[in-house]
């Protein structure tokens, strides 16, 4: 056969190959291999139920110090008990389609993509038939094993959850701020005179007490008596992380009244952890008295309270009241008055909003 216009063969449709011819499998036809072959299937859903018991096992028993060829012995155990858990349930699987599942070859033309009522039928009639076929409903010994294995295998996912730690607990609610502790300068490690700030300048502070920032004029037996803890460590650090302040100096006359009673001269303490998501904050405008969160760009007016005058945060930078103490020096007149950083579940108890004002 040619093409009409330039002679060319015209190419023939390709003829259907149709199946190939059907093998029927041992477990097809044999009772025997059928029933080993189900024991098989359920065998491998079994040790994917022992490797997620071995999981649990391992996390609480092995000591994070311990090691194993020297890696963490924890990590090798967890790692490969976890491993084997997902391969027994794939290995179980695989085997099951292999050796039980229906394996004709069917053929199925092309159709529109809405699908007709008769087809609706058929499909639902297909998935039965494949239900039927891959035997969940005949048997319940595979049905229920893959189901505990399938179960069993969310519970290391739960354990590890552990592994965030013990709930804060009322640790967020306080800082080491109290009335009488000076502010230190978190470079010099020096307490501040007012006389050491001017007008329009920002100081990045902390409490004294912690260990390595301690004024070289510090005398032991005065901190003991103004009540002072010197704090190491884990504590250390954790109060680093959320006693940090900042000091500014704005004209008193450009405060707002409640800002300004909570100040010494023009002299403000505040938070220095965002109230959004917690990022140290101090790109300072002087001219605008706005503090710039440079993760989100929330922006507080420091000559107003904190209060949010732009960008994601919700709750005002918390002030911190400050008076100057008898040696001269800047101290807090009580701790924060409300939690510092961000929200969290519990912070918005109406506890926290009475007795607003330093004692
Ligand atoms: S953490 Fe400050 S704006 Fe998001």
């Amino acid at each position: 056969m040619t093409n009409n216009h330039d002679n060319l063969p015209v190419a023939e449709p390709i003829a259907d190959p149709g199946h190939p011819e059907h093998h029927w499998r041992p477990t097809d036809v044999d009772d025997k291999a059928e029933k080993r072959a189900e024991r098989q299937v359920s065998t491998f859903f079994v040790l994917s139920m022992i490797s997620a018991v071995a999981f649990c096992v391992a996390y609480f028993t092995i000591e994070p110090e311990d090691t194993f060829m020297g890696l963490g012995a924890m990590n090798v155990a967890l790692g490969l008990a976890l491993g084997f858990a997902m391969l027994f349930i794939g290995i179980g699987v695989i085997q099951w389609a292999r050796k039980l599942m229906g394996d004709q070859e069917i053929s199925e033309l092309r159709h529109s993509a809405a699908s007709s009522e008769e087809d609706r039928e058929a499909t639902l009639a297909a998935l039965a038939q494949g239900l039927e076929e891959s035997g969940i409903a005949r048997r319940p010994m595979i049905r229920n094993t893959l189901l505990g294995a399938l179960a069993l295998a969310g519970v290391p996912l739960i354990v590890g959850l552990r592994d965030l730690g013990p709930l804060p607990g009322k640790k967020l609610e306080k800082t080491i701020w109290r009335a009488g502790t000076r502010i230190v300068n978190d470079v010099t490690g020096r307490w501040i005179r007012p006389s050491d700030l001017e007008v329009g300048q920002l100081v990045n502070a902390e409490p004294e007490g912690l260990v390595e920032n301690l004024d070289p004029r510090t005398n032991p037996e005065d901190l003991e008596a103004r009540g002072v803890e010197v704090l190491h460590g884990h504590e250390l650090i954790a109060e680093k992380a959320k006693s940090a302040v900042i000091l500014v100096r704005i004209e008193p006359k450009d405060l707002s009244e409640a800002t300004d009673n909570w100040g010494h001269e023009g002299i403000l303490c505040y938070s220095k952890i965002c109230t959004h998501m917690g990022c140290p904050i101090a790109l300072w405008e002087q001219q605008t008295h706005h503090l710039l969160c440079p993760c989100h760009q929330s922006t507080f007016d420091l000559a107003d309270k904190g209060r949010v005058v732009f960008g994601p945060a919700t709750r005002a930078l918390p002030q911190l009241p400050i008076e100057v103490d008898r040696d001269g020096f800047l101290a807090a007149r009580s701790g924060f008055l409300e939690p510092v950083g961000p929200s969290y579940w519990e912070r918005n108890a109406p506890s926290y909003w009475k007795d607003r004002e330093p004692k």
